[in-house]
This record gives structure tokens, sequence and C-alpha cells, in this order.
């Protein structure tokens, strides 16, 4: 079923987003090599509970971090370890918190030091991709709408486009209806309406489309061992355009 947001929760919403967003900031401060992710969830569990929040993730579905983190050519859901970062590394860090009920969900992909140019380009366009798909919503457009904007970006730069995983609904629940995948035509699929809030998630890689799954039942990495990016906001729909609730 998807919801619509009443004004006091959009509230709570841009509440959640904005730690959210802090988190990130404290995280993308705390980057360097030799860093393990696991002193990154540390850090980023501390400020949740510092700021009345909590994690999304523990214990979703059985998932045992606080965040994931994802570095070169897993797509999503690395689970926080004890694995180092390195120079040249480029890491994903996906936040999902609830507070007071209400949860927002962002993720970016950082890079760790100096990396090469073919990373450089993954991110900035990955991210590109991301902001093509949120200038579509408004009250009336369609998750075909957004999708198309993702996907025909994303293939004029020559990058792989995650089918697997989707963008979603979010409020109450971290994952609500609809699901938001990243390709689709453009005036079909589900009106959006204002009011709504949803997560826009493309996943793009450097090789092939193509993913699998780690023998931990979580990480998602690319086939050819191509890297990866992912960027994530959750935005609210309305009338004549949208509002990013975990930007700056
Ligand atoms: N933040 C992820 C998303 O974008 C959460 C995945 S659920 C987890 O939907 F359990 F894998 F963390
Ligand atoms: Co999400």
């Amino acid at each position: 079923m998807v919801s619509i947001k009443s004004n006091e929760e959009i509230e709570l919403m841009k509440h959640s987003g904005h730690i959210n967003y802090l988190c990130h900031k404290l995280l993308e401060k705390n980057l360097r090599p030799g860093i393990t992710t696991k002193e990154l969830e540390d850090i980023a569990r501390k400020f949740m509970e510092e700021n009345d929040c909590y994690s999304s993730t523990i214990g979703y579905e059985g998932y045992p971090g606080y965040l994931c983190i994802s570095v070169n050519d897993e797509v999503v859901h690395g689970i926080p370890s004890g694995r180092k970062l390195k120079n040249g590394d480029i890491v994903s860090l996906d936040i999902s918190i609830i507070y007071k009920g209400y949860h927002s969900d962002s993720a970016a992909t950082y890079p760790v030091g100096t990396i090469n140019e073919k990373k450089a380009y993954l991110i900035e366009h990955t991210k590109n991709a991301l902001y093509e798909g949120i200038k579509e919503v408004k009250d009336g457009a369609t998750l075909g709408d957004i999708g198309h904007a993702i996907e025909s970006y994303a293939h004029k730069h020559h990058l792989g486009v995650v089918r697997e995983l989707c963008g979603h609904g979010i409020g109450n629940e971290l994952h609500e209806d609809p699901d938001i995948p990243n390709y689709g035509k453009p005036h079909t699929g589900m009106i959006l309406k204002e009011g709504m809030t949803i997560a826009i998630e493309p996943m793009l890689n450097l090789g092939s489309r193509n993913v699998c799954m780690l023998d931990d039942d979580w990480t998602i990495v690319t086939e050819d061992g191509k890297p990866s990016a992912h960027f994530e906001h959750t935005v609210l729909v309305k009338k004549d355009g949208y509002e990013i609730l975990t930007g700056e």
C-alpha cells in the first residue's frame, strides 16, 4: 500500500533525514586509508544514539550491521568488518535510520585517498544519475519517468544499471510500496502523488550490469569484479516538484 504522509509525519522525516545527512558528513570526515569498516560503523552507531536515532538495518531480516558499507566491486549490503580501507578504494556508505518511528535512507560513494580516473568517472556519473531521476519527481509524474531518466543517463555514459535492486517508498517502514526501478519507459507505471516519500537509489557499474551474492548471503558484488557506485536520497513528492529530505 502506498501512503501519503501528513505534515506532522513529514516534519519527523525531515528530522530523520537531517540526522542521516550529518552522519554522512561525520563518516566522510573519518574516511582514510587504514580505517576499518567496523570502526566507521562504531562512529555511526554512537552518532545515531547521541541523536535519538536508531539503525533501521540492524536486525532487518537478520542483517547484522548498523549500516551498509560496500567497497570497490561490492554494490550494496556490505557488512562492516575488520577490513581496512586502502588508498585508491571507493566506499559506498548506505545509512538508514529511524527517528520517532520515521525512517530515512541515503547512500553515497566516496573516494579513499587518491582514486583513479575510471573510479572518479563512475562516482561522478552515478551521482548525476540520481539527480536526473530526482528532477523528474512531482505530483503526476510516473515511476517510469524516474527510471527512464536514470537509465538513459547511465547508458549515455556507458555504465551498467543494476536491475536486481531498486528504490522504494519509505516512512513508518524502511521499505514501503512502491518499488522504484532504475529503468523504465516515460509515462508508464504508478503515478506519484503529493505527500508520498520515496527513496531513489541508482547502483551503477563500470562494467556489465550483472551482479551476484557472496557466501555471507548479504553482500552483492559485480560479476565481472569491476567497481560499482551507489547514490540514494529520501525525497518528498510535492505539487510542482520535490524536496530532498536527506540533503544539505
Ligand atoms: N539502505 C538499504 C536500502 O537502500 C537497506 C537494505 S536492508 C539491509 O534499501 F538489511 F540490507 F540493510
Ligand atoms: Co534504500
